[in-house]
């Protein structure tokens, strides 16, 4: 993705197969080719008219989307927020069998008591959103670890929280292949979790 104004969509880092069979390839034909560009589309659309916001990054246009004049901020919150969002869910996502590592280990077992003990908490949380949205690995600014959940497209970003790894429980994001079963879902995305990347995030930024 370029870092600022107009946005692109970024490819898929891995083949549409890749997931089988935890995560199909018709799910992720329509969540990044429909979905996600979707929301790139209509994100350009509301900032074509705003030359003085295209520098800006997107990290920093959802920081401070309080900032904007009041008719841009639900674009940029809901299409902005919509292609952060995903773009870190398909990054966080791999073929390869990846496992916690390094300093994200150590913090998972200081705040949660152990990896297992993370993967019930995050899933119940997960389990638990209501109707569209995201629950979130964060770091707060002391580099400690939180689950949370946000609705819709919302971001963790303008709470001074920094995304560790997140997983995407709209609907749309296993209808096709898990209908109403949530619980499956989270199940196989955890079977292609790229825990190599969020070790990557959490590391980014500490001492
Ligand atoms: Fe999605």
């Amino acid at each position: 993705m370029s870092h600022h104004y107009p946005f692109e969509l970024q490819p898929l880092p891995y083949p549409y197969d890749a997931l089988e069979p935890h995560i199909d390839m018709e799910t992720l034909h329509f969540h990044h080719d429909k979905h996600l560009k979707t929301y790139v589309d209509n994100l350009n659309k509301a900032l074509e008219p705003y030359g003085e916001y295209h520098s800006r990054s997107l990290e920093e246009l959802l920081t401070h989307y309080k900032d904007l004049p009041d008719e841009l901020q639900p674009a940029v919150k809901n299409n902005g927020g919509g292609v952060y969002n995903h773009q870190l869910y398909f990054s966080l996502l791999t073929p390869e069998k990846t496992e916690p590592s390094g300093r994200l280990a150590e913090e998972l077992d200081r705040t949660f008591g152990g990896f297992e003990e993370f993967q019930q908490q995050f899933s119940e949380m997960a389990m638990k959103v209501f109707g569209s949205g995201y629950t979130w690995l964060v770091k707060d600014e002391r580099d400690r670890l939180a689950i949370v959940s946000y609705p819709n497209q919302d971001t963790p970003l303008p709470h001074g929280l920094k995304p560790v790894l997140l997983i995407d429980v709209w609907e749309h994001a296993y209808y096709l292949k898990n209908q109403n079963r949530r619980a499956d879902y989270i199940r196989n995305w955890f079977q292609v979790l790229n825990w190599d990347q969020a070790a990557k995030n959490y590391e980014l930024g500490l001492e």
